[in-house]
């Protein structure tokens, strides 16, 4: 028989917890209106007590530092995992899970590294196990990709998808302030997680990316696949040059479909300043899923933040309660769930066809250009555009290219070779483009 009631336990009660709390108690009127289920919060486990959270008022008894008594409580429905971290949060998962329950989390960096254990034992229980809240906080680009383009092949995905290096590199480009400013800025606002690294290394976008693309192409797709880098080389320098060629820069989480497989890659990126995903500041998430009937689709909305991430995980405790009260669990990630991904499927970076963005410091001598312009030539690569900068003393200055379209194992072995010539100094700096050029989609 359908229960009219669902108990919903929650592990974890910072800032997403809180804020999902706030939502539960706050709404549950509403959210029964809106769904037919009843949500009730029966339980908080926050590790260390007495706790207290201005404007939310938990009911008696909530409050419990001990998990067991959420995991084991055969009167809860639904547990809701907030805690982070990798190990801890899989051992209650799994636990919850073969008791029967439904989960819903937010935990991007356990998915992407054991989602494959996690959906096939919620598989094989029957069990629901949400996860809309793990990529782009409160956009539901999860629930798109998994149900809003049956009748697609997904031909890219492009994300902003890491809300602190949104901030910090808006920050740099309109402020003109340091990377580090505009990261203590990040934090202070509670974008970053408890370690920046990674979002600042494009690990986060990349855990992100890893259940993109496992949705996008009905496969799984390892994290360890992913090609990433962060955005801790990137300086107002570069912000300013790229600027003067009509670019803005943006740390972009890319995934494609092309005749030799799936690419899957985070970096920063340089993007037609004219294009709308140029536009999206700040801490906001934009993804762009390309799909072969429908063309460019844009999802955007908040990726970070407390309200907005519970945004989320409320809609999948919704879902979840209607699996509670229905017994009917909506379908797991088919692809994920079986493994799918074939050895070899995943394209090497150094098979990516792209524009390049070359910036060399090199002395300032007649023939130089021409020295330069022989290798990119002899590795098959096209000179579009190039500005000379800046005086950087001992007679050198900053040279920037744009390159045509190139193989990446080309630029490789392009940029090997010209560090090798006597006229350059110092490391180069390589920034791949995307022209986002959807007009014959
Ligand atoms: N640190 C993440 C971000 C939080 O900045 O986007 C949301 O996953």
């Amino acid at each position: 028989m359908a229960k009219s009631e669902v108990n919903v336990g929650l592990l974890g009660w910072g800032t997403v917890g809180t804020s999902v709390s706030k939502i539960l108690l706050n709404h549950q009127e509403q959210i029964f209106q809106n769904s037919g289920v009843r949500l009730n919060l029966t339980k908080v486990v926050k590790r260390t007590l007495p706790a207290h959270r201005e404007g939310v008022n938990l009911p008696e008894n909530c409050l419990t530092t001990n998990p067991a008594e959420v995991i084991e409580n055969p009167q809860i429905d639904i547990i809701v995992e907030l805690i982070g971290g990798i190990d801890q949060a899989y051992q209650l998962i799994i636990q919850a899970i073969r008791n029967g329950k439904h989960v819903v989390t937010a935990n991007k960096a356990l998915l992407a590294e054991r989602g494959i254990e996690l959906f096939q034992l919620a598989d094989k229980h029957g069990v629901g196990l949400g996860f809309e809240a793990s990529t782009a906080g409160g956009i539901p680009i999860i629930k798109a990709l998994t149900d809003s383009f049956p009748g697609n092949q997904i031909q890219a995905v492009y994300g902003i998808v890491n809300g602190t290096c949104n901030y910090i590199l808006t920050q740099m480009h309109e402020q003109m302030t340091s990377f580090e400013i505009a990261l203590s800025a990040a934090q202070e606002k509670g974008y970053a997680e408890s370690d920046p690294t990674l979002d600042i290394e494009g690990i986060d976008a990349a855990h992100k990316l890893a259940i993109l693309s496992s949705l996008a192409y009905n496969v799984y797709l390892p994290f360890e696949r992913i090609h990433v880098e962060g955005i801790t080389q990137i300086t107002d320098r570069e912000i300013q040059y790229a600027q003067e060629f009509g670019y803005v820069i943006k740390l972009l989480a890319i995934t494609k479909k092309t005749a030799s497989g799936i690419e899957a890659r985070v970096h920063p990126t340089l993007i037609p300043e004219k294009s709308i995903l140029a536009n999206v500041s700040d801490a906001f998430n934009a993804v762009c899923v390309v799909g072969d009937a429908v063309g460019p689709t844009l999802f955007y909305g908040r990726g970070a933040g407390g309200m907005p991430t519970a945004s989320a995980v409320v809609a999948d405790i919704v879902e979840a309660g209607r699996s509670a009260s229905t017994g009917v669990v909506n379908s797991l990630p088919k692809g994920w769930i079986a493994n799918e991904l074939v050895q070899g499927v995943v394209s090497s970076i150094a098979e990516v066809e792209t524009r390049y963005y070359l910036h060399l410091i090199v002395r300032d001598r007649p023939g130089v250009l021409a020295q330069i312009g022989k290798v990119l030539g002899q590795c098959d690569i096209g000179i579009a555009a190039v500005i000379q900068k800046d005086s950087h003393g001992a007679d050198t200055v900053s040279l920037v290219i744009i390159t045509h379209q190139a193989l990446e194992k080309n630029m490789i072995q392009a940029r090997q070779l010209i560090n090798q010539l006597e006229i350059v100094s110092g490391d180069s700096i390589l920034i791949r483009i995307e022209e986002l050029d959807f007009a014959s989609t």
